[in-house]
């Protein structure tokens, strides 16, 4: 057994977002199209985790654990429920479980925007409308007095499958595995825009301020030259812009899963001879260190890992994945990364966008009582954090 220890101060956390936990979230573009008659969406999310009441146990299981960061997402559409109309409570209820974050000894992470936005800002074209920019900038604007302690604040969760998927030309599904939608390139300009505005706003916080990228890992086989130039033009579009326009950030999110196999005719979902988890991803846990390599030697900035984690029922399976993950990202340290630190996706079992089947937490809980179940793979991530190092067996 060997020890890998991590660099002093390392973060270390688990992740979740808004619309994904805290649930009644009946104001996001979201809602209307999970509760429509006959609609694509397999399932609603409801009450979700209840998270938007019970922040305090989640915050208090992550602090008890060893964890020691947090990093959690400010709902747009209970904020600004209305253009221009400002929710003081909402702004209350964050302040909260910053507070809450605080008093537990846990820093705050904070990402602005992570996925849905307010139904009055998709109903008018969401981010295809070049208005979305100085939109998100005013919203940057309200929030900024609640980022004043945050360790480090995310702008837009992974702009690139939002471009693709969220806001893309074939509008809000499910994530697949495998070939991706071709981003709409006005929503990737509106995206990237309205990251810069931001990135300014944020920094006359002080705090440190990037947006964390999701690379899809795509490798093709040796030797194969036109496969290679295929994944050349295929990755562009969808992840390379976003982390060039990290550059002049002060760090890079990385958010990464899985890997993707890209041939000459293009990219292929996961395939039936290899271990696949329950969204149907490669179980290949070395993508999120290949990842935030990649993420460095483009935007040649610290990187965070913002997200990693894996759509299990077997808690074993779980802790087996991170180890394995971790220990890729140690060697990536060891050869000169600058690694901010990690965050497991996701503290609780969540809302994997369309269904709760999908179980990434480190926690679970009780669909009719929220009654909440830590882990194994929670005590044993909280000892990795508590030893700043991570045991090969
Ligand atoms: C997102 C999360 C999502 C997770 C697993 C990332 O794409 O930021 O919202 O639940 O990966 O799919």
């Amino acid at each position: 057994m060997t020890q890998l220890t991590f660099p002093d101060g390392f973060l270390w956390g688990a992740a979740t977002a808004g619309h994904q936990i805290e649930g009644g979230n009946v104001n996001s573009d979201w809602w209307p199209r999970e509760v429509a008659p006959g609609s694509d969406i397999p399932e609603p999310s409801g009450d979700a985790a209840d998270s938007y009441h019970r922040y305090r146990e989640d915050i208090a299981l992550l602090a008890a654990s060893g964890l020691n960061t947090y990093r959690f997402s400010l709902e747009w559409s209970r904020i600004e429920p209305a253009e221009g109309m400002v929710s003081r409570a909402a702004l209350d209820h964050y302040r909260r479980v910053i507070d809450c974050c605080h008093e537990f000894g846990v820093q705050p992470a904070i990402t602005i925007y992570h996925f849905t936005t307010p139904r009055w800002f998709a109903d008018d074209g969401g981010w295809r409308n070049p208005a979305s920019v100085e939109r998100f900038a005013r919203f940057t604007e309200i929030v900024l007095p609640l980022l004043d302690t945050a360790s480090h604040v995310f702008t837009i969760n992974e702009p690139n499958i939002l471009a693709m998927i969220f806001a893309g030309k074939e509008g809000n599904q499910q994530i697949q595995a495998g070939a991706l939608p071709d981003p709409d390139p006005v929503v990737t300009g509106h995206i990237i825009a309205a990251h810069r505005r931001a990135v300014d706003l944020v920094r006359t916080t002080g705090r440190p301020v990037g947006w964390p990228v999701a690379p899809q890992q795509f490798y093709t086989d040796p030797g194969d030259t036109r496969a290679a130039e295929v994944m050349r033009a295929y990755a562009y579009p969808r992840e390379t812009v976003f982390l060039e326009a990290s550059r002049g950030d002060d760090f890079v999110g990385v958010q990464a899963y899985t890997r993707t196999r890209i041939t000459a005719d293009g990219p292929l979902p996961a395939p039936d001879d290899v271990e696949q988890t329950l969204t149907g991803w490669e179980y290949y846990p070395p993508a999120i260190a290949e990842a935030a390599r990649l993420a460095h030697d483009v935007t040649g900035l610290p990187v965070f890992v913002s997200e990693n984690g894996i759509a299990t029922a077997d808690d074993q399976r779980r802790i087996d994945y991170t180890r394995g993950a971790l220990a890729a990202l140690h060697a990536e340290v060891a050869r000169g990364l600058p690694l901010i630190g990690y965050l497991h996706w996701s503290l609780l079992d969540n809302y994997e966008w369309g269904s709760y089947r999908p179980t990434f937490g480190l926690i679970g809980w009780d669909r009719e009582t929220f009654e909440r179940h830590p882990k194994p793979s929670l005590a044993w991530l909280g000892e990795v954090a508590k030893a700043n190092a991570v045991d090969t067996e």
